[in-house]
């Protein structure tokens, strides 16, 4: 079955009184700067009125014979980074791979560790690099394949854990910049307009 522009919808509670306490948050200077955050922001304010908040989501889903030739180049890299996985203890091999906005493409795998929680996902092992070594370059789009015990690609697209997700919000407020999600699955490919899509109500340097 194919499935065009997929629709994810997050219900929330929104409290009136705790809202207007966060009024600052959509005209802060930072989300000022680029019209697209703009917007989503000034969208939220207008919602901040209501008791309940439907939050609707573009994921469009294509196959591979659908993306164009640079979105395919990411989806080979992010393949090709799943060899380079060392993952002895999931043996859930991750790819991950990030579209700078000079065109450098740079890449990542899941490092695991004895020691569990000393490892980290492919998402995050790319984007800190990315954003260590390039510090001056926005992230524009990532894309992330994996292996499952079987050694085969994932059926389902595959789906960032929540603390990748942060991160990759957090690069977005970093750079003013959107990243656009591709998440492979032998099934099709998933793809997201922004980090934020993914987390839409997350934690951000506005509450600080
Ligand atoms: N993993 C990632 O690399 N990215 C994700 O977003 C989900 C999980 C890795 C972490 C661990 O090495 C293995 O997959 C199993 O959780």
């Amino acid at each position: 079955m194919k499935i065009e522009n997929l629709s994810f919808i997050v219900k929330c509670e929104v409290n009136t009184v705790d809202v207007a306490s966060r009024s600052t948050l959509h005209t802060s200077p930072s989300t000022l700067h680029c019209s697209l955050f703009t917007l989503r922001f000034s969208l939220i304010s207008t919602i901040y009125t209501m008791k309940h908040l439907n939050i609707d989501i573009p994921v469009d889903f294509k196959q591979e014979d659908e993306l164009d030739e640079q979105e395919r180049k990411l989806l080979t890299e992010a393949k090709e980074a799943t060899h380079r996985s060392y993952s002895p203890y999931s043996h859930f091999s991750v790819g991950a791979a990030l579209l700078l906005d000079d065109g450098t493409i740079v890449c990542g795998s899941n490092q695991e560790n004895s020691a569990f929680p000393s490892g980290l996902c492919a998402e995050r092992t790319a984007l800190f690099y990315a954003n260590s070594r390039y510090p001056d370059h926005a992230v524009k789009a990532l894309c992330i394949a994996a292996r499952d015990t079987s050694g085969q690609f994932t059926e389902r697209p595959v789906a960032p854990c929540g603390s990748c997700r942060q991160v990759m919000v957090e690069t977005e407020y970093r750079y003013q910049q959107d990243i656009r999600i591709l998440l492979y699955g032998q099934e099709g490919i998933y793809i997201l307009n922004s980090a934020r899509d993914m987390l839409p109500v997350h934690f951000d340097g506005s509450f600080l």
